[in-house]
């Protein structure tokens, strides 16, 4: 299996309980940089660091992935990044050129504390209106989640009408986890996401 671990922002100690457990149990712990060894290195010595510099990015994600395509059937690897994996993260270049190479490589993704939450509690403040967070090097809109959806229908329909697909997801990572299609009603933890 390949995993990606979200290492949080920089405070090894905003690292999951379950981050923890995979860097320590998987077979090899692999970090794309000094930052995010240095985090990892608190719970595991061995740790492989491969720098993906700009520029050079391409070749070395084809020859990690040519690796991993083969490993990954019997091995668990860990890939650890800064922040949440699922963010603007090098995981989502590795994953892709692995299933390329090996569809039947399994992946999960270990969610941790992203930059754009964790400043908030940094600053003292609260969020408590809509906010939209972008990328400076001006990539379009892709993705919108609306929270406190309990008209999930109503508020996908919009959403379709604006050129996005749509899912229901309700009670994540709890028990009676739900994710498909938008209904009419839903309870209070749920959320509505729309990507294109
Ligand atoms: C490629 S994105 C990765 C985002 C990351 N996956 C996350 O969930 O936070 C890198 C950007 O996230 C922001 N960032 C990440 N960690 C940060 C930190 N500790 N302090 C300030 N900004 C941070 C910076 O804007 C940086 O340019």
């Amino acid at each position: 299996m390949l995993m990606g671990v979200s290492l949080g922002p920089g405070d090894a100690e905003l690292l999951t309980v379950k981050g923890k457990r995979v860097i320590e149990e998987s077979d090899q712990v692999i970090v794309p940089g000094r930052l995010a060894e240095r985090i990892v290195r608190r719970f595991r010595d061995d740790v492989r660091v491969v720098e993906v510099p700009m520029g050079r990015a391409d070749e070395v994600i084809e020859n990690l992935s040519g690796e991993l395509a083969e490993r990954c059937v019997n091995e668990d690897i860990a890939f650890c990044v800064l922040g949440d994996v699922a963010f603007f993260s090098t995981f989502q270049d590795l994953v892709k050129a692995v299933k390329r190479k090996n569809p039947d490589v399994v992946v999960e993704m270990i969610p941790g504390v992203p930059s754009f939450t964790a400043v908030f509690s940094r600053l003292g403040m609260f969020v408590d209106g809509s906010m939209r967070v972008r990328s400076a090097l001006g990539e379009e809109e892709k993705f919108e989640v609306i929270l406190k959806a309990t008209e999930p229908l109503e508020m996908a329909d919009d959403l379709k009408n604006r050129g996005f697909s749509v899912v229901q997801v309700e009670r994540m990572y709890m028990e009676g986890e739900f994710v498909g299609e938008p209904e009419e009603k839903a309870s209070y933890f749920t959320m509505v996401v729309g990507w294109r």
